[in-house]
């Protein structure tokens, strides 16, 4: 049974529907406990934050505990004192971690060091939370979470891998359309190949990559810490833009996904982000539903252990 929450996979297929019904209850207001009650939880962003910050706090207060925002500046995680102590002294005040930063390693130390549930809000390899709130919200759309084919265009980033690392769980067809320089992580795309549980492609036509997909998605091309490179990552990815020409390739109610924050005009044009197809503000939405079920599922492996 886990404690953190740092990869998708560190929850089992069973853990991954159950946190996803969990949601679905939360969401309709079946669920009603308060399992955060008198619980303070710290919440550290490294890199800047709409979404998951709102809905790590507002979820957070809705399971009955508050919440510390702690930036770089406070604690200087990793600098004022080794990642271990720090880790060490937060388990005696908070009931639970949520960290965006850089270093998916620092992540990973910090799990293994704090006694309280880590959560992994971000980092350059990964984005579990989000992608968990994504399979949530084509479930409700499409009424399935496997079967189905999703394309991903754009930088092969942290929401990439997060894909490849949820096929591994879930039976996908799972195209990815990106140019040679921008693949996905090496070892993440190779795991996933091997795991056998799902189709993995990789198109640098973009067509190729959305032809009868069901859900295409996308990300900007640069992502937080690559702004230095966002005019050369969009000179090798301008023909993976998700516009209403490419989309004609797509079955016919294909569902149209973007993590958001979106560049409009670059990854994807304003007439399909606020178009027919668009599922992007429920899928921000689901972030909140899906995160409350994550805290809520680690709390009770916790009590379990
Ligand atoms: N999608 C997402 O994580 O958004 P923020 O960067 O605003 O948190
Ligand atoms: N790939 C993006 C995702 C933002 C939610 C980034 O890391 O900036």
């Amino acid at each position: 049974m886990t404690k953190d929450f740092i990869q998708i996979t560190d929850f089992t297929r069973d853990e991954l529907i159950e946190t996803m019904q969990l949601a679905r209850d939360m969401k309709s207001g079946k669920f009603t406990e308060k399992p955060m009650a008198g619980m303070t939880v710290a919440c550290i962003f490294h890199k800047a934050s709409l979404r998951t910050r709102i809905s790590f706090e507002t979820g957070i207060h809705q399971l009955g505990g508050s919440s510390l925002y702690i930036t770089e500046k406070e604690i200087e995680l990793g600098k004022r004192e080794s990642i271990h102590d720090a880790a060490k002294v937060l388990s005696r005040y908070v009931g639970l971690i949520q960290i965006r930063t850089f270093s998916h390693e620092d992540v990973e130390n910090l799990g293994k060091h704090a006694d309280v549930p880590v959560v992994n809000g971000l980092t350059d390899l990964t984005h579990p939370c989000q992608i968990m709130g994504d399979i949530l919200t084509i479930w409700e759309h499409l009424g399935r979470f496997e079967d189905l084919k999703i394309a991903y265009l754009g930088d092969g980033n942290n929401i990439t891998n997060s894909w490849l690392n949820l096929s591994t769980m879930f039976k996908l067809n799972l195209a990815i359309g990106t140019s040679p320089e921008t693949l996905p992580d090496s070892e993440t795309l190779r795991r996933a190949q091997e795991a056998g549980v799902s189709t993995i492609g990789i198109y640098h036509d973009p067509k190729e990559a959305v032809n009868d997909a069901d859900v295409v998605y996308t990300d900007v091309w640069a992502s937080m810490g690559q702004k230095d490179q966002a005019a050369e990552k969009a000179e090798m990815l301008r023909k993976f833009q998700v516009n209403s020409e490419l989309l004609k390739v797509a079955k016919k109610d294909v569902k149209v996904m973007h993590c958001l924050p979106a560049e409009r005009g670059r990854e994807i044009t304003d007439e399909v982000m606020d178009g027919p197809h668009s599922i992007v503000f429920d899928e921000a939405e689901n972030r909140l539903h899906i995160q409350k079920a994550i805290m809520t599922q680690l709390l009770r492996n916790l009590r379990k252990t």
